[in-house]
């Protein structure tokens, strides 16, 4: 039995309200209006004006606009949230909705620290509402075919991303500590963890920002992870490589016993391999990237499935994330279980809202928390 609450009315198309319209929240509002499975009915942010533009420009109307989510909620009757705020307002946002009675589809990163993300895992335990985050890269056929051959190769050892660009944003990435690790590699992270079915125990990092870099903070990095049974995971990424640029998904190397697979991040991988290459393309048919990661929700919502994406599963992302940064600061090499005990005790020291308090300190750890992704939420 499902623990988060499901659609009352699973015929219709879902009612959302959508939290945040600038860069991507337009991605977002496109794909919303093109969807048969969703009806837009509020769009909020902070800049009201934004959003109101945002709307005209898009050609849509019949949406209700307002500063905050919690003034058009119930007027709307939304049935659920995407929350495409920058990741500061994360927290406060889905608390919001969450708490409001909605499910959020939150965009990544879930919450800007790991002890936010842990109060987010309870705050959907003591709503009962189910919080999942876009993790968007990990919805690409040519992902799952990947994935599907890498049976071929033995047991895999090493895993590489090779990540070179050189993108020119301006806002809030060019003014952060540590652009690269704290708004990208969370991507390439997650899909690792994808591939492999195996999280990680460990990681060393360093980044350091090059001199013609045009962001304030880090923009390039070196992390190597060790990951259960041994397998060593390497990224090496940077935003202000211009140049010969990888795609967005980065390159790729799966190197095992038996062989080694390839993907430049868009096109079919190539595999070299024990019987590699009698798997057909794969095709979840949920879509790409956003439309896969809202495909996702809603199907959790309809059936109870456990998204990949939920919450408790997606927060050793993030730990993978917040490690690379404390190692970077340290020099250090930094323990993920040992990082998610320290970020635990943060979150119940501060917790303000009592059911989220009182969930988090009913875990006893975080570790025992996140196993609960497992009892509670299946
Ligand atoms: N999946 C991807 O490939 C991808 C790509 C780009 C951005 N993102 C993510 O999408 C999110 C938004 O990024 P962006 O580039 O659109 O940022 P942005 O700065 O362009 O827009 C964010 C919007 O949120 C609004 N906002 C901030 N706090 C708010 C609050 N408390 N309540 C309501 N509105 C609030 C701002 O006014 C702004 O309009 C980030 O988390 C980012 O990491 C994901």
């Amino acid at each position: 039995m499902s623990a988060f609450a499901l659609l009352v009315n699973s015929a219709t198309p879902v009612r959302v309200i959508q939290v945040g319209a600038g860069g991507m929240g337009r991605v977002w509002l496109q794909l919303l209006a093109d969807s048969s499975t969703v009806h837009l009915v509020g769009l909020a942010d902070l800049d009201v004006e934004a959003a109101r533009s945002a709307l005209v420009e898009m050609g849509l109307s019949d949406v209700a606009v307002a500063a905050s989510l919690s003034e058009i909620a119930v007027s709307t009757g939304a049935e659920a949230v995407i929350n495409v705020t920058v990741p500061a307002a994360h927290h406060p946002v889905n608390i919001e909705a969450l708490f409001a009675g909605l499910p959020v589809l939150c965009e990544k990163p879930i919450a800007p620290t790991l002890s936010r993300a842990l109060s987010l895992a309870a705050a959907s335990e003591a709503s009962g509402q189910l919080l999942m985050t876009s993790q968007s890269r990990r919805y690409y056929p040519v992902l799952a075919e990947l994935k599907q051959q890498l049976g071929s190769l033995g047991t895999i050892g090493m895993v590489t991303t090779e990540y070179s660009m050189a993108p020119r944003f301006g806002g809030f990435r060019e003014e952060m500590d540590s652009p690269l690790l704290l708004d990208m590699s969370i991507h390439a992270f997650d899909v690792a963890r994808y591939l492999l079915d195996a999280d990680p125990v460990s990681v060393y990092c360093e980044s350091f920002n090059p001199g013609w870099s045009w962001y304030q903070g880090d923009s390039a990095a070196t992390a190597i992870f060790e990951f259960e049974n041994g397998i060593r995971y390497t990224y090496v990424g940077s935003w202000c490589s211009p140049g010969f640029e990888t795609s967005w998904n980065g390159s790729w190397r799966v190197s095992g016993s038996a062989g080694t697979a390839l993907w430049d991040g868009e096109s079919r991988p190539r595999v070299d391999g024990v019987g590699a290459g009698s798997t057909e393309s794969a095709d979840a048919g949920v879509g790409e990237t956003i439309a896969g990661s809202l495909a996702e929700f809603i199907a959790a919502l309809r059936t109870g499935q456990v998204p990949s994406g939920e919450v408790h599963s997606n927060i050793l992302s993030l730990a993978m994330v917040e490690g690379a940064v404390r190692s970077a600061e340290t020099r250090h090499r930094v323990v993920i279980d040992a990082l998610l005990a320290e970020a635990y005790a943060e979150a119940v020291r501060v917790e303000q809202h009592p059911d989220v308090a009182a969930r988090l300190h009913g875990w006893g750890s975080a570790a025992a928390g996140l196993a609960r992704e497992h009892q509670v939420l299946s």
